[in-house]
């Protein structure tokens, strides 16, 4: 039987000693503090006899559950899970302290979600026995496990770090070393560009966080995510990213992130955030019901090629929309990534802003939308929302016409400022950037990338599986827009993504 030591006896400590026992390895659970020994205790307690009820676990499960009250009685440990508090001295001194306690064959394991594992191994005589063991908040509820890989890390601890995730009924994944390893590195685009998109007024929070729920069917929005993960801890998240990458423009903390901290604004823990909280924890009215499909029946022509445009084009067939090439038609809809080079004239533009914006593409009276398929149905996760831009030049017949048409089809209409890729897109095609930079750097694989997206993060879907949804073409142009419009670093695309395109292949190749 496994023997395993749990340091640390707080949120994540807790949850990690209550899988242990659950797992049927002898688990010691340590933490300096008694009341929060004792508290840690009882929370894995009670989680277990939860368990019990449920019939997930024996009876005798609690019995392995063992509070010891000094460190020195983690000696027998085959392995030890280190989830004491963020700081690096203090991880790197337990380690130190831990490695002479237990024998030479004990593996030290770190809980730490922003300290790099491979400083932590630097600390002990025998650095190939340290690995990261990076769970998800809370631990006994979330599926996943990172395992990280410390540049030092031996395959005996690897391998012992995988076994016991497996055995406590994770889905594990084994990633590289490096700022937020690769489940949180591949995140960071949700909060980033939602941020950008706020400072460049683009859309309100409110406005954005609907945008990625009935549009890309994500649980929450940025905003209000991050008001519940706290301001402050995503600042210092984002501070830590720079630091440790001498400053990648894409992880650069926002201003907006340190005004927010500054003016004691710091989430739902101190009862506003981007939103204001009330007693009852309400923040935020319901989201609309998308209207019922109405259909139409007049002549309609939706230009372009790919997963986009054809998947709009087999929505208003379903509708009773008479499909034309060309004109006449009482509406024009170019919905192709590259735009067309002469839509017809004579009817309201829609034109999608994917490889621009729509002030770019220089079409004076059209009004600009953006989606992402798969579209939604009744029941599953696919767009219920479309985005919609206009100019000042744009007239309100074309405006109507817009919104007559996608509610005709559907959907929710939200009308956001102009630029490329709209809100949604701008932050999936970043999100999609973001694990290309991380497959190319060796950080995880393609299903790695998706697999921590959905399980760790309740993504509703991958980056990988979103690229192959909506088209690398289309990320490509959505993020090439943004450069050319914007000229900043951040935008660059992943060298992964170029080379992919030129060769017709997508992410899982
Ligand atoms: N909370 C999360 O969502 C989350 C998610 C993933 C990883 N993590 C990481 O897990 C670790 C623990 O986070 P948490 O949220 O459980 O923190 P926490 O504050 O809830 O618990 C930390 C515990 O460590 C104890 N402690 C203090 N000094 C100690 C020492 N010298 N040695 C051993 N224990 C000591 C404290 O008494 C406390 O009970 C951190 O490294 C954190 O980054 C947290």
């Amino acid at each position: 039987m496994i023997t395993l030591g749990v340091v640390g006896a707080g949120t994540m400590g807790a949850g990690i000693a209550q899988l242990g026992a659950a797992a049927g390895m002898r688990t010691l659970l340590h933490d300096p503090m008694p009341e929060a020994l004792e508290r840690g205790a009882e929370g894995a307690r009670r989680g277990l006899s939860k368990w019990v009820e449920k019939g997930r676990v024996g009876e005798d499960a609690a019995a392995l559950l063992e509070p010891v009250a000094s460190l020195e009685e983690l000696a027998p440990c085959d392995l030890v899970i280190e989830a004491a508090p963020e700081r690096p001295e203090l991880k790197r001194d337990l380690f130190g302290a831990l490695s002479v306690l237990c024998g030479d064959g004990v593996v030290l394991a770190t809980n730490t979600s922003s300290i790099p594992v491979t400083s932590l191994a630097g600390a002990v005589a025998r650095p190939e026995n340290v690995v990261g063991m990076h769970f998800f908040n809370p631990p006994p509820l979330m599926p996943l496990l990172e395992v990280i890989r410390a540049d030092q890390t031996g395959e005996p601890a690897l391998a012992l770090a995988k076994k016991v995730g497996a055995a406590m009924g994770k889905e594990v994944i084994v990633v590289g070393d490096g700022p937020g390893f690769l489940v949180n590195r591949c995140g960071r685009p949700f909060s980033a560009e939602g941020l950008r998109l706020l400072q460049e007024r683009v859309a309100t929070h409110e406005q954005i966080d609907r945008i990625c729920r009935l549009g890309g069917g994500f649980r929450m929005g940025p905003f209000e995510l991050m008001d519940l993960v706290g301001i402050d801890v995503g600042f210092e998240v984002a501070k830590s990213f720079t630091e440790l990458s001498f400053g990648e423009p894409r992880w650069r903390p926002s201003p907006i992130q340190a005004r927010m901290v500054a003016a004691g604004r710091l989430g739902r823990k101190s009862g506003r955030g981007y939103y204001e909280y009330g007693d009852d924890g309400s923040y935020r009215p319901a989201d609309p019901d998308p209207p019922q499909p109405s259909g139409g029946g007049s002549p309609l022509a939706v230009l372009g090629d790919g997963p986009l445009a054809d998947a709009l084009r087999e929505r208003a067939r379903a509708m009773g929309y008479e499909l034309r090439a060309g004109a006449p038609a009482e509406l024009v809809v170019d919905a192709g990534v590259r735009p067309h080079p002469a839509p017809p004239g004579g009817a309201p533009l829609l034109v999608l802003c994917a490889a621009s914006s729509l002030v770019a593409r220089g079409e004076q009276g059209a009004v600009g939308f953006h989606l992402l398929p798969p579209l939604g149905g009744a029941d599953d996760e696919g767009a219920r929302m479309v985005e919609l831009t206009r100019l000042p030049t744009t007239q309100s017949f074309a405006c109507e016409a817009a919104e007559g048409f996608f509610r005709s089809l559907g959907f929710v209409t939200e009308w956001v400022e102009d630029a490329p890729g709209l809100v949604l897109g701008r932050i999936v095609c970043q999100l999609v950037n973001e694990a290309a930079f991380a497959i190319g750097e060796g950080v995880g694989s393609a299903e790695d990338v998706d697999a921590g997206l959905t399980l760790g993060l309740s993504h509703p879907r991958g980056p990988v599986a979103w690229s192959e949804a909506i088209g690398v073409e289309h990320v490509l142009a959505v993020l090439d827009a943004l450069w050319e419009e914007r000229r900043e670093e951040r935008y660059r695309a992943a060298p992964l993504l170029r080379s992919l395109s030129a060769l017709g292949r997508g992410l899982r190749d």
